[in-house]
């Protein structure tokens, strides 16, 4: 694990304009955090950009939101460098919809240029781009772009970034539940004989580990639909800074509270 952090902290660190800067202050935050105890997968609930619009007096949420994508990228950039091997962003949940139409139109513009855009850096810096959650009512030009970003970024090696992109953890496992019972139907399994590893195998990103930590921004104390079979067993960090605001030494900070926890999985442990 060591030597794979090593890797990924060093293919990671490229092409930014401000390169040694930003290198020096990786490397920083680094080695605050121990190698061998790193999650492996963070996932985060990226919330408050509407309250950070209103704290700031805009006149629109989407500004919020605006704002909240330069921490994406820098939050992406930082854990690819820190090592980090899966990071699962929430970026529109299948409630979202319930917004007003000019907020859930705005997003899903600005989705769709932060895909296009971003898909040449992240390509160059090794990064696997998945998206978890229903297609079917995503535009056609957006569907399109996340095919293009999924299928260019398909075999790179470093950090997997998985982005929930009208994602629902109860459709998740509805979608999971009904392939296992049209496979029951056609007689290819058995019923009675259905596992949790089953059920995990028929999820939107079946070949990634569950969460280790879990990541909560603008402070509620709640999961929102979010993953829901996988963070059976994740830490959770909760911390009232907003998404905008939310920074690489916040997330070392979730990180090194991580490594400090004892995680038992039901079990007896000794510390
Ligand atoms: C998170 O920020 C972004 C999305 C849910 C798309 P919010 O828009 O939920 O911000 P608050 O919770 O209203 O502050
Ligand atoms: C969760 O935040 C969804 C995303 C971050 C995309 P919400 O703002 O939608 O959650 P609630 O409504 O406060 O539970
Ligand atoms: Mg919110």
């Amino acid at each position: 694990m060591g030597s794979q952090n090593a890797q990924n902290g060093a293919s990671a660190t490229v092409h930014h304009s401000s390169d040694t800067a930003e290198t020096r202050e990786t490397k920083r935050l680094r080695e605050r955090l121990d190698p061998s105890r790193m999650p492996e997968h963070v996932a985060v609930i990226m919330d408050g950009n509407g309250r950070w619009a209103r704290k700031h007096h805009l006149p629109s949420r989407l500004l919020g939101h605006a704002e909240g994508y330069k921490t994406t990228k820098k939050i992406v950039r930082a854990a690819s460098d820190l090592g980090v091997k899966y990071l699962t962003l929430y970026v529109f949940s299948n409630e979202n919809w319930r917004r007003p139409k000019h907020e859930t139109d705005g997003l899903m513009a600005l989705i769709e240029k932060a895909t296009r855009n971003e898909l040449a850096e992240l390509h160059e810096n090794g990064i696997r781009m998945r998206f978890l959650g229903r297609r079917l009512e995503l535009t056609p030009s957006l569907r399109k772009e996340i095919e293009r970003a999924e299928a260019l970024t398909e075999k790179n090696p470093g950090l997997v970034l998985n982005l929930a992109l009208n994602y629902g953890g109860r459709a998740e496992i509805v979608d999971a539940v009904r392939k296992l019972a049209e496979a029951a139907a056609r007689g290819e399994i058995d019923p009675a004989k259905i596992t949790e590893d089953d059920i995990s195998a028929n999820l939107y990103a079946p070949d990634m580990p569950d969460p280790d930590l879990m990541i909560r921004t603008a402070g509620e104390l709640r999961v929102s639909n979010f993953l829901l079979w996988e963070i059976a067993y994740s830490e959770m960090w909760v911390t009232p800074t907003l998404w905008p605001d939310f920074s690489a030494e916040h997330l070392v900070q979730a990180i090194e509270d991580y490594q400090m926890r004892v995680r038992k999985f039901g079990a007896v442990v000794n510390p």
